[in-house]
């Protein structure tokens, strides 16, 4: 018997899975003390079952940790027999390495919390460094939107077309799309001087050409926004962009709005707060997450 409980943080995210996969949503109230502590109450029997616990860690990412952590406790304490994480967008994975004496490597913290908690295993998209599925002692099933993101975008793309990372650690991402598509890729080195402002370089050539903009996700929109005004001043034709998660903090929209990117895909990783621009289009992930649950499911049977 397999039952999925969401979090708050995407619920009609969850709901969509569930109705897709076939599994019944559980009941879990979710609440908080009045000091701002989180209240977890599993309202159904767990015992001996197979659990998926939902939870997006976007926007209010140490809330939504804390809340997810906190029903895991709750559900290994019920027995539940294993418990995997769904975690469509995983927060802290830029954090994975030591980039000065002082700081710290919060993506192995975070792995860390997940197995303390009681996950079993994880089902995550598009996760910002390969190296940080490495953190967690549990498995680690990541999945890839590049291929659907790529399928979108080739209608709106010409025969003379490339790939561009927008920074070195996209460049797996880059020739995963450009082995997809059948076409060559670019390189941007990029250099942030603080969380806005990125400065970024084109080592290749995009004159001519229709450029397909490919990252891991946009916070600020400032790598997509820079990358795609170098692209046009280096002569690009049609720029067109993709991102798995559409984080869009502060005048994200606004800045993409207003940039060069013709067509910009996203899928539903995050769940969206604002109204988006009519350039910016929307792709499911339900069908991939659905697929994941019900190989599990099968497998555990
Ligand atoms: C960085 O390594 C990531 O792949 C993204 O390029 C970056 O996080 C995007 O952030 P922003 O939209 O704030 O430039």
């Amino acid at each position: 018997m397999t039952m999925l409980f969401a979090g708050s943080s995407h619920p009609s995210l969850a709901k969509k899975l569930a109705s897709k996969a076939k599994i019944p949503l559980g009941k879990v109230q979710l609440d908080q003390f009045p000091d701002g502590e989180f209240l977890v109450d599993i309202e159904e029997d767990v015992q001996g079952k197979e659990i998926f616990v939902f939870q997006s860690l976007a926007h209010r990412p140490h809330d939504y940790l804390m809340e997810l952590l906190i029903m895991v406790d709750a559900l290994k304490r019920a027995s539940a027999k294993k418990i995997t994480a769904i975690v469509p967008y995983l927060s802290y994975c830029r954090q994975d390495r030591k980039t000065a004496p002082g700081s710290p490597i919060s993506a192995k913290l975070v792995a860390n919390f997940f197995v303390t908690a009681g996950v079993d295993h994880l089902i995550v998209i598009d996760i910002h460094s390969e190296q940080v599925e490495g953190f967690f002692d549990i498995p680690v099933e990541p999945l890839h939107c590049q291929e659907m993101l790529s399928e979108a975008a080739k209608q709106y793309l010409s025969r003379d077309c490339i790939v561009v990372a927008p920074d070195v650690g996209g460049i797996k991402m880059a020739e995963r799309v450009a082995r997809y598509l059948g076409i060559k890729f670019v390189l941007m080195k990029k250099e942030r001087s603080n969380a806005y402002d990125v400065k970024v370089a084109l080592v290749g050539e995009v004159k001519g050409k229709d450029v397909f903009i490919i990252d891991d996700m946009c916070s600020t929109a400032g790598t997509l926004v820079a990358a795609a005004s170098l692209c046009r001043s280096s002569g690009a034709k049609k720029i067109i962009a993709a991102v798995t998660h559409g984080l869009f903090t502060k005048e994200a929209l606004k800045k993409i709005e207003e940039s060069p990117i013709e067509r910009l895909f996203i899928t539903d990783t995050v769940s969206q707060k604002s109204f988006l621009p009519s350039k910016v289009e929307v792709l499911s992930v339900i069908p991939l997450l659905s697929c994941s649950i019900n190989c599990s499911e099968s497998e555990n049977s």
